[in-house]
C-alpha cells in the first residue's frame, strides 16, 4: 500500500497525529458538520445529563478520516467524563478488557477504535458488559477453576468501524445509538480549511480555501494535510495569504487533481476504460491489474469514486461511468450499454 499518498485517508505518520490532536474541535458546536448527528447527540447527551445516567453505547461507522475518534471526545467532553481509548486489535484477551473496564469511573467513556477486529472471546464478554453492567470472568484452572461475578459501573462505550457490516449481530445490537458519518460537503470542508488555517495561524483566502475543499475527498484528515502541504508552498513562493492559484499550482506538483483524484484513481478508471471497455468488471481483475491489493482497491479507492458517481456496482461488476470518461477526457471512448 502506498502509505505515502498525499490523499490517503490514513493518518500517515507521528507528526501527521500529533497535528491532528492540534486541530481537534472540543466541542459540538466547534465540530462542523454531520448535522443530523450532532443534532442527535445533543438530544441524548442533555437527556442522559438530566437523568444523571450514562449515555447510551453510541456506534460510530464510516470511512477513514471523517472525525469518528474526534467525535467520541467530543461526545465524552460534552457529558463532562473521562475518555479511555483503545482499539480493537490492542485488546487481544479477555483480560486486557476486564484492566480497561475496572479503571472506569461511574459515566464514563470507553472508546473503542476498529471494533470490528476484536477477538471473539473479547466481544462475547463486552455483551454483558454493555446490557447489564457485570462481567464473568473464570480464574483457576481444572478443578479449581471458578467464576467471579464482576459488577462494572455504568458506563458508555463508543465503538468506531469504517465496516459496520462485518460487525456481529450480537454486538450491533447492544448499542442504542447508531450513526453513520457521512462524507462532508464542500462548504463543510472549506470551513473545516479556516479553522485550521487559523489554528495554525495563516491568512487563507475563501477560494483558496474552496479550492482545498474540492479536492479532499469529502475528507477532513485530506483537507487539514492538503492545507499543510500547500501552506509550505504559500511561504515558499512568500505569499502572505494562500489563494486559489497557489493552492491550483502546489496540488498540480503534488498530482492531486482537481476532484481530488491521485494518480492511483486513475489508473483504476483506465484500466478499467483500456482493457474491459470500462466494465462491468470484478474488484479483483482490477487490482491484478494494476498491482494492488484487492482490499486496498475496495476501502481506499472504491469508495470515494462510487461516492462522486465515477464508479457505480452492478451485479456484474463495477463500471465507469459517463462522467469518469468526461473527466478523464475520454467521451468519445464511452459506450452506452
Ligand atoms: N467535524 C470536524 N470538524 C473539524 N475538524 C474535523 C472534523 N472531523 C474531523 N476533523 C479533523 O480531521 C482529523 C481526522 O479526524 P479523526 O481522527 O477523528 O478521524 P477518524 O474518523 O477517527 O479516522 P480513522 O477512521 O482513520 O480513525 C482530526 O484531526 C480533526 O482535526
Ligand atoms: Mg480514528
Amino acid at each position: 500500500m502506498d502509505e505515502d499518498r498525499i490523499v490517503s485517508s490514513d493518518v500517515q505518520d507521528d507528526d501527521e497525529q500529533s497535528v491532528e490532536k492540534s486541530l481537534r474541535p472540543t466541542t459540538l458546536d466547534q465540530y462542523i458538520g454531520q448535522d443530523q448527528i450532532k443534532h442527535e447527540l445533543r438530544v441524548y447527551i442533555e437527556a442522559a445529563k438530566k437523568r444523571q445516567e450514562a449515555l447510551d453505547h453510541v456506534l460510530l461507522y464510516g470511512p477513514p478520516g471523517l472525525g469518528k475518534t474526534t467525535l467520541a471526545m467530543v461526545i465524552a467532553n460534552e457529558m463532562e467524563v473521562q475518555i479511555r481509548t483503545t482499539s480493537g486489535p490492542a485488546i487481544e484477551k479477555p483480560g486486557d478488557l476486564v484492566a480497561l473496564l475496572n479503571e472506569l469511573q461511574p459515566g464514563d467513556v470507553l472508546f473503542i477504535d476498529e471494533i470490528h477486529r476484536l477477538p471473539k472471546l473479547v466481544e462475547e464478554m463486552l455483551y454483558s458488559a454493555m446490557e447489564d453492567y457485570f462481567i464473568d470472568i473464570v480464574v483457576g484452572q481444572g478443578p479449581t477453576a471458578h467464576p467471579i461475578h464482576f459488577p462494572l459501573p455504568p458506563f458508555t462505550l463508543i465503538g468506531a468501524t469504517t465496516r459496520a457490516g462485518v460487525l456481529s449481530a450480537p454486538l450491533r445490537d447492544r448499542f442504542g445509538i447508531v450513526e453513520h458519518m457521512e462524507y462532508y460537503t464542500e462548504e463543510d470542508l472549506s470551513e473545516i480549511v479556516k479553522r485550521s488555517a487559523d489554528i495554525f495561524d495563516t491568512q487563507i483566502k475563501p477560494e483558496g480555501a474552496h479550492e482545498i475543499a474540492s479536492r479532499s475527498r469529502g475528507t477532513p484528515r485530506i483537507a487539514n494535510r492538503l492545507l499543510k502541504r500547500v501552506r509550505d508552498f504559500a511561504q515558499v513562493a512568500e505569499k502572505d495569504s494562500i489563494d486559489q492559484p497557489i493552492v491550483d499550482h502546489s496540488l498540480k506538483l503534488l498530482r492531486v487533481d482537481n476532484r481530488g483524484l491521485d494518480e492511483t484513481d486513475k489508473k483504476v478508471l483506465e484500466t478499467m476504460i483500456e482493457l474491459y471497455h470500462g466494465g462491468p468488471v470484478g474488484i479483483g481483475t482490477i487490482a491484478a491489474n494494476i498491482g494492488e491489493e484487492k482490499d486496498t482497491i475496495s476501502e481506499m479507492y472504491e469508495p470515494y469514486l462510487l461516492q462522486i458517481g465515477f464508479l457505480k456496482r452492478t451485479p456484474r461488476g463495477r463500471m465507469v461511468t459517463y462522467e469518469a470518461y468526461q473527466h478523464l477526457g475520454l467521451e468519445s471512448e464511452f459506450k452506452e450499454k
